[in-house]
C-alpha cells in the first residue's frame, strides 16, 4: 500500500525479507573476514540504526560498536555538505574501523567520515553499506561489503528519511513519480 509523508506519496519497494537477506549476507561476510582480531563497527547515524542492529545481532565475533552522527542530506537532494555533530572519541590506534552506512550515493558523508578517520593512527578501515547507488557513487573508496545495489531512486525505511520521516518502516518505499 503506497503511503503519504509530509507532502510526497511512496510506493512499497524492497520487503523485509529482501532487507534480511541482504544483511545476512553482509554479515556473514564481515564474520568470515574478521575472526582474529576485534573490529569497531562505527555506525553513521541516523539512518544505519536498523542496519546495525540487525547485522550486529548476526556478528557472532568480538567486537566494539560506536557511532559517528553528520547532517548530509535535506530533503531529496544531497547538498554536498556535510557537518559532523557526534564525533569520534574512542581510541582508534591500531584499530581496525568498519563504517556501517545505511546508503551510499555520491559518497560525500562516507568520503568525510574516512577524512575523519584519517586523523587517527587506525590500522585499517572498511565500509559496509546496507544500499549502494552505483550510478551516483562518484568516489574511489572501496565500498567493501554492499547488502543490495539499486537505481538512483529515492528510498525510504529501516532507517532512511525523507525530511525526518519514514525510518520506522520495517520496509522500504521509493519515491512514486507523478
Ligand atoms: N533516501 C533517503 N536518504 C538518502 C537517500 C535516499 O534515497 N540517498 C542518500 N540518502
Ligand atoms: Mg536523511
Amino acid at each position: 500500500m503506497d503511503i503519504k509523508l509530509h507532502n510526497k506519496t511512496f510506493e512499497p519497494y524492497i520487503s523485509s525479507n529482501t532487507i534480511a537477506k541482504a544483511v545476512s549476507k553482509v554479515a556473514d561476510e564481515i564474520s568470515k573476514d574478521y575472526q582474529n582480531e576485534i573490529p569497531l563497527f562505527l555506525g553513521v547515524l541516523n539512518g544505519s540504526f536498523m542496519f546495525c542492529t540487525d547485522l550486529l545481532k548476526q556478528y557472532n565475533h568480538s567486537c566494539e560498536i560506536s557511532f559517528i552522527k553528520l547532517a548530509s542530506y535535506q530533503q531529496t537532494s544531497s547538498t554536498g555538505i556535510v557537518n559532523q555533530l557526534i564525533g569520534l572519541n574512542e581510541d582508534l590506534t591500531n584499530r581496525t574501523v568498519i563504517i556501517v552506512e545505511d546508503i551510499v550515493d555520491t559518497g560525500n558523508t562516507l568520503e568525510k567520515i574516512v577524512s575523519l578517520l584519517k586523523e587517527h593512527p587506525i590500522k585499517e578501515f572498511k565500509a559496509a553499506s546496507l544500499f549502494l547507488k552505483p550510478t551516483v557513487y562518484n568516489k574511489s573508496i572501496p565500498i567493501d561489503y554492499v547488502g543490495l545495489e539499486i537505481p538512483n531512486d529515492f528510498i525510504l525505511g529501516y532507517g532512511l528519511d525523507y525530511d525526518g520521516l519514514g525510518r520506522n518502516l520495517a520496509e522500504i518505499y521509493k519515491l512514486k513519480e507523478k
